[in-house]
């Protein structure tokens, strides 16, 4: 049976998202943490911090990720979730395409470097205690660069490598290439495990079609534009509003109690909408007035006129 992992997504699929969804939807085999970045002192952030603790993530497979170039740091990090929080299993994030994270050579600013990855891969898995996956990009500026840095993740026991087949600099414009995500999966020794652009069931039904092979799949934007997609693909039923609506509520509720302002509850709810909204029949005044809203009355308001008024799609 497929395999269904919800990819890492900074800023949004933190604990509260993934306790809201763990209760709605139908449970996937891993949830990913988006990334922890060793800081000098060794101390998580507060964020950091309340999405890796055992007791908001009950009931759930998760996977912390890390992100960096020092093998100090990877080390110390995973060795503090090892022994500090329970986790026997950690991600390396080599994907991350943001500026700021590449122009210190990580992310997948790091597969420019060759060289430097390879030691620094030797050096977490000479010494790290856990298992480790990688979550990776196809490269810096070319596709072609991916065989060079296969062979050096097929030199170590890696638990599983994660492959977004793009490169940094497509950000998540063009495609997904899926003719190096061949080359890559009669390539590897490691375990594959496709992400990149599965919307909606039939991306699903195409792209198993294509690669029968696969049966580890990570969802990331998929299951924001549609949480009921994970459902859909295992058990053929389609999302319906009630329980949309109940993972919205169950969402917001969680907001509300462990943030505070309404503008920075808001925040967070409007970044879902961006990708929700279109799952919904004619949307666009709606989500216009959620993104306008700065109280919660009103975006409450027009949260309840929405389910009331629009069906799905
Ligand atoms: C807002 C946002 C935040 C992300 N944060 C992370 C992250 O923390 N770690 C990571 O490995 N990837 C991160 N990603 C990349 C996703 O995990 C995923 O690889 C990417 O969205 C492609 O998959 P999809 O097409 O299924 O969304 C992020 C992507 C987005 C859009």
């Amino acid at each position: 049976m497929m395999k269904l992992y919800a990819a890492p997504l900074e800023g949004i699929t933190g604990y509260v998202f993934r306790n809201a969804f763990h209760a709605c939807f139908d449970n996937v085999d891993k949830y990913f943490i988006p990334f922890i970045q060793p800081n000098q002192r060794g101390h998580f952030s507060s964020r950091e911090k309340q999405d890796v603790k055992p007791e908001n993530n009950r009931g759930m497979y998760t996977v912390p990720q890390i992100l960096t170039n020092s093998s100090e740091d990877f080390l110390r990090t995973a060795w503090k979730l090892q022994t500090a929080y329970g986790y026997k299993e950690i991600n390396l994030n080599l994907g991350c395409p943001s500026k700021t994270v590449i122009s210190k050579k990580r992310g997948s600013g790091f597969l420019a470097y060759p060289e430097e990855l390879e030691q620094f891969l030797e050096g977490i898995f000479e010494k790290a205690e856990v298992e480790i996956s990688i979550k990776t990009r196809i490269g810096k500026e070319s596709p072609d660069e991916f065989a060079r840095i296969l062979e050096i993740y097929n030199k170590f026991p890696v638990r599983e490598l994660i492959i977004h087949p793009r490169v940094q600099t497509d950000f998540y414009k063009n495609h997904p290439n899926l003719e190096v995500f061949q080359m890559a999966l009669d390539a590897s020794k490691v375990p594959v495990c496709y992400n990149g652009d599965i919307f909606s069931i039939e991306d699903y039904q195409r792209f198993t079609e294509r690669f029968p092979q696969i049966d580890h799949i990570m969802l990331g934007r998929g299951l924001l534009k549609n949480p009921g997609l994970t459902r859909e693909i295992r058990h053929q039923i389609p999302l319906d509003k009630e329980i949309l609506k109940k993972f919205h509520d169950c969402l917001y509720q969680g907001y509300c109690q462990v943030l505070s302002g309404d503008r920075t509850i808001l925040f967070k709810m409007k970044e879902l909408w961006g990708f929700l909204a279109p799952i919904f029949t004619d949307y666009e005044k709606y989500a216009k007035k959620i993104k306008k809203s700065e109280k919660l009355w009103a975006y409450e308001d027009v949260v309840e006129k929405l389910f009331a008024e629009q069906d799905l799609v």
